[in-house]
């Protein structure tokens, strides 16, 4: 019988998608035990943008979330969104900032690590997946898919054998842009699992209207394991709905055996929850329509309407349809990225600046050089060299891992946060965001301090001389 599990996003993407990650620990807790009851293979609940988010808008300690979480979640497998060696950031970090993340991620609650890379290029993923497997985790490598004419079943499947002969415990299909239609889904998980034998898991967002059919097709096809979102946060720019997916599958042999009923007290508690989140306007209804231009161009809902402002900035809104045009050859240019953040910018800008100036290339950013000169990894096909020449002049193109140039840089880190550190995580919430962390251990000196007066206050209250 092949049960299908469930991994429920609703800690984590489902919350970063919908509302601009701007869940708080506090609004997670009280529901934590009844998630933990559920039954769910894991419970994402860390990782991707939620760290940048805690510090950033929340003024919280990412780290004490992750404990909070743990302490409350003594059963289910805790998972997070690791993005290969740029951690959860937005370079590329020293091997050794890496392997002490992963350790710590680890020591701190996280059972399952998700690594992905933007352009599928196994070396960045390496160092994270060889500290993982130190620490005892479990490596579960992700394919970033994408449409192009070099993207096939067989590019992916070939792609999930190299992770898992890496070392992978299994292998993600992460459509984070919602374009995995349902028969695709079905081939490329048949593809996938005849060629390797650990378990398959599906991401995949409800952006196109899509994701409960694809998961479905996915199941049919032998998928392992799929990602959903509690009802109240599912849908739109979410994962597809855990209750319905469970429905669906039961009495098959697919059956989850969750319980609709206890999923049901999840979904009371986060329905005011959402509805909070609609009347304070954190939560668009826009983004729970379904994007027809993702489905029409092939391009991530966030790339469509980056390009649209873009355009309406410049006051040339009507040559939309030009750029729309241009993107796919300027993904051809350069070597076919899947296109995701920050690769969807960078091709997408490139694409505005050649239709606005009359003349392809005649301006080009230095994030479009960088890809060219393989600073972000090797692209899914080589760069044709005369175009290369043609734009960056000679230059020796970095053909080797591009971590291999990074020094170890955590000394350096400790020594010049000396004074605010208060635990060995600092170091890292500093390496990833480092005004932004400053700013956070700022903030909690003052706190501290001011609660420490406030504590003063009282005493004086009780004891007035
Ligand atoms: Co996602």
């Amino acid at each position: 019988m092949a049960k299908v599990k469930i991994t429920e996003t609703v800690l984590r993407d489902s919350h970063q998608s919908l509302i601009a990650t701007r869940m708080t620990t506090e609004e997670m807790l009280p529901i934590l035990s009844e998630l933990d009851k559920v039954g769910y293979h894991s419970l994402e609940a860390w990782g991707g943008a939620t760290f940048d988010s805690c510090l950033r808008f929340l003024d919280e300690d990412p780290w004490d979330r992750l404990r909070k979480i743990r302490a409350e979640v003594k059963n289910t497998k805790l998972q997070m969104l690791f993005r290969g060696q740029n951690i959860l950031g937005y370079r590329h970090y020293a091997d050794d900032v890496v392997e002490y993340f992963v350790q710590k991620s680890i020591a701190n609650g996280i059972d399952i690590i998700r690594i992905f890379d933007a352009l599928n290029d196994p070396r960045n993923l390496e160092t994270a997946i060889k500290a993982t497997k130190k620490e005892g985790g479990h490596v579960q490598a992700a394919i970033s898919y994408t449409i192009s004419p070099v993207h096939n079943n067989e590019y992916f499947a070939n792609y999930a054998k190299t992770l898992e002969d890496m070392g992978a415990d299994s292998i993600c299909i992460k459509d984070m842009a919602g374009l995995l239609l349902p028969y695709s889904a079905y081939d490329l998980v048949k593809a996938i699992k005849e060629k390797i034998s650990i378990p398959v898991q599906l991401h995949t967002h409800y952006t196109t209207g899509l994701a409960s059919m694809t998961i479905l097709k996915a199941v049919e096809a032998g998928v392992d394991i799929v990602d959903c979102a509690i009802s109240p946060m599912a849908m739109g720019t979410s994962q597809a709905p855990t209750e319905s997916i469970v429905a669906t599958l039961q009495g098959t042999e697919y059956d989850t055996g969750l319980d609709l009923q206890q999923l049901d007290k999840i979904n009371r508690y986060f329905t005011p929850i959402r509805e909070k989140y609609i009347k304070s306007g954190l939560l668009d209804p826009k983004v729970l329509k379904v994007n027809i231009n993702t489905l029409l161009y092939q391009v991530p809902g966030g790339m469509y309407s980056n390009l649209l402002s873009q355009l309406k900035n410049a006051g040339k809104e009507e040559l939309l349809s030009e750029v729309l045009e241009e993107v796919p050859r300027v993904r051809a240019d350069a070597g076919y990225l899947p296109l995701v953040t920050p690769t969807s910018q960078i091709v997408g800008t490139q694409a505005v600046m050649n239709v606005l100036t009359g003349e392809r290339y005649k301006m080009v950013t230095n994030e479009f050089k960088g890809i060219l000169k393989g600073e972000y990894g090797k692209t899914p096909v080589d760069i044709d060299p005369e175009f290369r020449k043609s734009i960056l002049g000679t230059y020796d193109h970095i053909d080797y891992r591009p971590a291999d140039d990074l020094e170890p840089e955590l000394d350096k880190l400790r020594s010049e946060i000396a004074q605010y550190i208060e635990q060995d995580e600092d170091v890292l919430s500093y390496a990833l965001f480092e005004k932004v962390a400053l700013k956070f251990f700022e903030s909690r000196k003052a706190k501290k301090y001011g609660l420490d007066a406030e504590a003063e206050d009282k005493e004086l209250k009780v004891h007035p001389v």
